[in-house]
Order: structure tokens, then sequence, then C-alpha cells
């Protein structure tokens, strides 16, 4: 299991500098669906729980409605754990030093499904730097878990409705490799 207390003093990029809280991530343990995003943003930063901005009501409501799952119901984390300044992507070293600590989540969670959300994730997870429009539909096998991407919600609240249809079909996707 990854070692909340020491994730949560964690020191090894600069990011440790300007980050109010280390947002590990939020659900249970022992969930089957384990969503990857990108990086805390501003509201995350300061509640210490990834997703809860604009970007993440729009994925909470998305995976409701095409999964019904709420919440508690899967575990969510990002793939670099402190918020970059001025939201800006996580950089290779700061992606690389969080390596460690989304290893330990994937390894030890043991979930069934692993959705990307968005290209870093689908980089960090499928070790694939194809755009999520290629990439998506595809299923990985990633520590024995079915492990899938899809686009990142800030790019349906920018791209609006095509993105989010993409976005509605992965999730149906999901849906089917959870036996749902
Ligand atoms: N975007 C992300 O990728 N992760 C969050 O936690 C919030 C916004």
């Amino acid at each position: 299991m990854l070692d909340v207390a020491a994730a949560s003093v964690c020191r090894r990029c600069a990011l440790h500098e300007t980050r109010q809280r280390v947002v590990i991530g939020a659900g249970p343990l022992d969930a089957r669906l384990l969503v990857v995003g990108e990086a805390p943003g501003r509201r995350e930063d300061e509640g210490g729980e990834p997703f809860i901005g604009r970007s993440g009501q729009l994925l909470t409501r998305l995976i409701a409605e095409e999964l019904g799952l709420g919440r508690e119901e899967y575990y969510i984390t990002n793939v670099v754990k402190c918020r970059p300044p001025n939201n800006r992507p996580p950089s290779q070293p700061e992606r690389e030093a969080c390596r460690p600590w989304l290893e330990e989540q994937l390894r030890s969670q043991n979930p069934a499904v692993i959705l990307c959300a968005g290209a870093t994730a689908a980089r960090a997870v499928l070790g694939s730097s194809s755009p999520v429009g290629t990439l998506h539909g595809q299923i990985f096998t990633v520590f024995g878990a079915s492990a899938l991407a899809t686009y990142h919600p800030a790019a349906a609240l920018r791209g609006g409705s095509n993105v989010e249809r993409v976005m509605r079909a992965d999730l149906v996707l999901v849906k089917e490799l959870l036996g749902r």
C-alpha cells in the first residue's frame, strides 16, 4: 500500500515548494475502477482531494450518468500529486519524481479497470505518447488491469459536445469491462 504519511511530506520535486496539500487520491482502496488524471488544480490543492473543481465536477457527473457510480465507489488520483504553479502541465522530471507513488497505487490497489483521463495519464499509465484521439477505444493491460484512455474533462469543457460524446462512449466501454 502507498505510504500516505511519507507521500504527504514528499519533497522529491520542486512542486513541494508551492503546493498547499499533497493530493494523494480519494475513494475506496479496493475499488474495481481506478481513474487517473493529470495533476491537482487550485481547488484540489486547497481541498486535498482530486477532481473537485470544474473539470472534476464534469467527470464526476459523466461517470455517474454512464456507469451509475458515485465518487465513493471508485478510486481517483493523478499522475502528479502536487499542483504545478498556474496549472501548467507537469514537467517530465515532476512526472518521474511522482511515478513511484502512482505505481504503488496501481500495483497495490489491484483494480480491474484503470481509466486514464487525458494524455498525461495515458502516457504515464499506458506508456504511449499517442494522442488520446488515437488511443481511446483500445484496451491495454497494466499491472493485470484493463487500462484505457479517454479525454481529460477539461478538453470537454473547452471542446464541447463532441468531446463529451466520445468520453461517454469510452465510459460505456469501461462499464462493459467492469461487467456492469
Ligand atoms: N485535473 C486533473 O487532472 N486532476 C485534478 O485533480 C483536477 C483537475
